[in-house]
């Protein structure tokens, strides 16, 4: 992979509960930049120029948010870490429960939202077998309504939801805190307590699933998922659907009019 010329500013390096980080200025997308970085390392930028979001999908990164990404070791068997984007929400979501937001709730696969507005979204990246980017965008007291017209009324920010916001390094640490935990869970193959805690964290369950490959779309209630992380969807016959997560193009949750 090229090397990101898109860094303004050398990093400011420190470690951190055995986390080495990297903090900069402006980046094009901190999990570009940490594709490159060995394990355990964490890179924090104030700006990206070109953050990404799920399904190609860009993401607004203005000063005020928190922009992060950790890289993870997953060695051995791949299976074993195939939950790991949905354990990375889950470590977001408890970070944000965890602050004194307990209407907090997931949206598959790991979206974080209070009620139906978004307050942070997970991407993970494989740029190698050996290592996952986990990268988080938490809304904090930026504004992406104001870079993107289509966010009116979509996103929410801490600053809207707490008394006091806690600092950026206060987040991160907590963030880096629970991944770290989340990854000792699925090293250690505890699948199935992650998936109880996954279960219930799914609030809303009406929801529409849009196949890959033009193959339609399904709308049922969300059973939640299995222990591979695949998503089970019963139809209105009552017939439960598995779908791995690589088939489903778009899921939409689906309120009363
Ligand atoms: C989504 O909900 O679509 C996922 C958004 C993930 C955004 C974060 S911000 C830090 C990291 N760098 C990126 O370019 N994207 C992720």
């Amino acid at each position: 992979m090229p090397i990101d010329f898109a860094i303004t500013l050398e990093p400011d390096i420190r470690v951190i509960d055995g986390w080495t980080l990297h903090e900069f200025a402006e980046v094009t997308s901190t999990n570009s930049l940490a594709a490159h970085l060995p394990p355990w390392s964490a890179v924090r930028a104030t700006v990206q120029t070109a953050g990404r979001g799920r399904t190609g999908r860009r993401w607004v990164s203005d000063e005020s948010g928190l922009w992060m990404s950790a890289v993870l070791p997953t060695p051995g068997d791949v299976a074993r870490w195939s939950l790991l984007p949905l354990a990375a929400g889950w470590a977001a979501l408890s970070v944000i429960r965890a602050l004194g937001i307990p209407g907090a709730r997931l949206r598959w696969p790991n979206d974080i939202l209070v009620g139906r507005q978004k307050l942070a979204g997970v991407l993970v990246d494989r740029f190698s077998a050996d290592a996952a980017v986990i990268g988080i965008g938490l809304n904090v007291a930026n504004r992406p309504d104001l870079a993107d017209a289509a966010l009116d009324g979509e996103t929410t920010r801490l600053v809207d939801l707490l008394p006091e916001t806690p600092t950026f390094t206060s987040l991160l640490v907590r963030l880096l805190a629970a991944l770290t935990q989340e990854h000792h869970r699925l090293e250690a193959g505890d699948a199935s307590a992650l998936c109880c805690d996954l279960n219930s964290a799914w609030l809303h369950r009406h929801v529409q699933a849009t196949l890959t490959g033009g193959r339609g779309a399904i709308e049922g209630r969300l059973e939640g998922i299995d222990q591979t992380g695949a998503l089970l969807l019963r139809d209105a016959a009552g017939e439960v659907h598995v779908f791995p997560a690589h088939r489903v193009e778009r899921f939409r949750e689906i309120f009363p009019t």
